[in-house]
């Protein structure tokens, strides 16, 4: 095994859906994710923004394998994650969503919920008792363990879904939006739970956020979403300090929201996100690009090294003797 090997990788990954937009309309194709290549490497956090609707909780879920890719491959350290069994890639990789009540059984008592992934895996006793371990570490009195999710708050159940992810103490978290749900007050203590139990346990986060403070603060690499596909990524510094792409400098200029749902607003762009229906030909991003040029109309920038920042954007074109960093679209 490569020591440089990320231990999560998306390998060009698509994901298309075939929707209908009215009764009688016919069925066009959906790019929710468009050739994404991200690496993760292990103990990193890899923060992914964007606006509402650019494909990051699809991304998301092709992590995780919920979803199956129609193009390229997601690799859970160089194996492709379609060759694992189940049960296999569960153990390692889990995940943490926004909304803790709709992704816990209102009909369970917490201590079964949190033990029913050591159930399902065949680990025998003490499963209680390990579960109860697991509550406590998250900061949940062990009184709640008989309780069901409609009892607690939406901080504990926060908890309890984080306990539930870490009770079989997997390598990898995906996290989508895991505070946004939660009241302000209640983010930073569940921000810093995630914190303290990475340590703890040595885990990998990919971590989706509209939330770009808390993602500055968190994550060691940033990947920015536009239309379904990654048009900048950097270690996190470099991207804060010096954001290459216009998309990510009107991010990091906007007003931020807590709000879920609600995107990233006031962006100063002008016009609203486009139709995923209709991508707009050449750089997706030129309709609202104060810099866009005539190139950006036709052809869409591939995205490619820049000191230190990998990014999509005619701006930054490859010196002549490079292989052409354009793709007609
Ligand atoms: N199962 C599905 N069937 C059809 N279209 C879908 C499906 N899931 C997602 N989409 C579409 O794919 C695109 C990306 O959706 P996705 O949920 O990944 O965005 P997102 O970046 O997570 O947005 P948000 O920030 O609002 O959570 C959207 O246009 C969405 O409507
Ligand atoms: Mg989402």
């Amino acid at each position: 095994m490569s020591p440089t090997r990320p231990l999560l990788q998306a390998d060009a990954v698509s994901r298309q859906f075939s929707i209908r937009s009215g009764m009688f309309r016919p069925r066009s194709t959906l790019h929710a994710v468009n050739g994404v290549d991200l690496a993760v490497e292990r103990g990193a956090v890899l923060g992914i923004v964007g606006e509402s609707g650019c494909g990051k909780s699809t991304l998301a879920r092709m992590l995780l394998g919920l979803t199956p890719p129609t193009d390229g491959a997601v690799r859970l350290d160089g194996q492709d994650i379609r060759s694992l069994d189940r049960r296999a890639l569960a153990r390692r990789v889990q995940p943490i969503f926004q909304d803790p009540y709709s992704s816990l059984n209102p009909r369970r008592s917490i201590a079964s919920i949190v033990s029913l992934p050591l159930e399902v895996h065949g680990i025998d006793n003490p499963r209680q008792h390990k579960a109860i371990e697991m509550l406590e570490r998250v900061g949940l009195p062990p009184r709640l363990a008989h309780n069901t999710p409609g009892q607690l708050s939406g901080g504990q159940r926060q908890r309890v879904a984080i306990a539930r992810a870490l009770v079989m103490h997997p390598e990898i978290v995906i996290c989508d939006e895991p505070t946004s749900a939660l009241d302000v007050s209640v983010q930073a203590q569940i921000m810093n739970l995630l914190m303290d139990l990475r340590r703890e346990f040595n885990l990998t986060y990919v971590f989706i956020s509209h939330n770009l403070a808390v993602v500055e603060h968190i994550a060691t690499h940033v990947a920015v979403m536009y239309l379904g596909r990654v048009v900048e990524s950097a270690a996190t510094a470099q991207l804060f300090h010096d954001p290459r792409h216009p998309y990510t400098q009107a991010l990091l200029a906007s007003v931020l929201t807590p709000e879920p749902g609600l995107g990233i607003p006031d962006m100063g762009l002008g016009l609203s996100f486009p139709d995923p229906l209709r991508p707009p030909p050449g750089c997706p991003f030129h309709p609202r690009c104060q810099h866009a040029m005539a190139q950006c109309k036709t052809e869409r920038p591939a995205l490619a090294d820049r000191e230190h920042t990998l990014v999509a954007c005619h701006l930054y074109p490859l010196p002549p003797s490079s292989p052409t960093g354009a793709n007609p679209s």
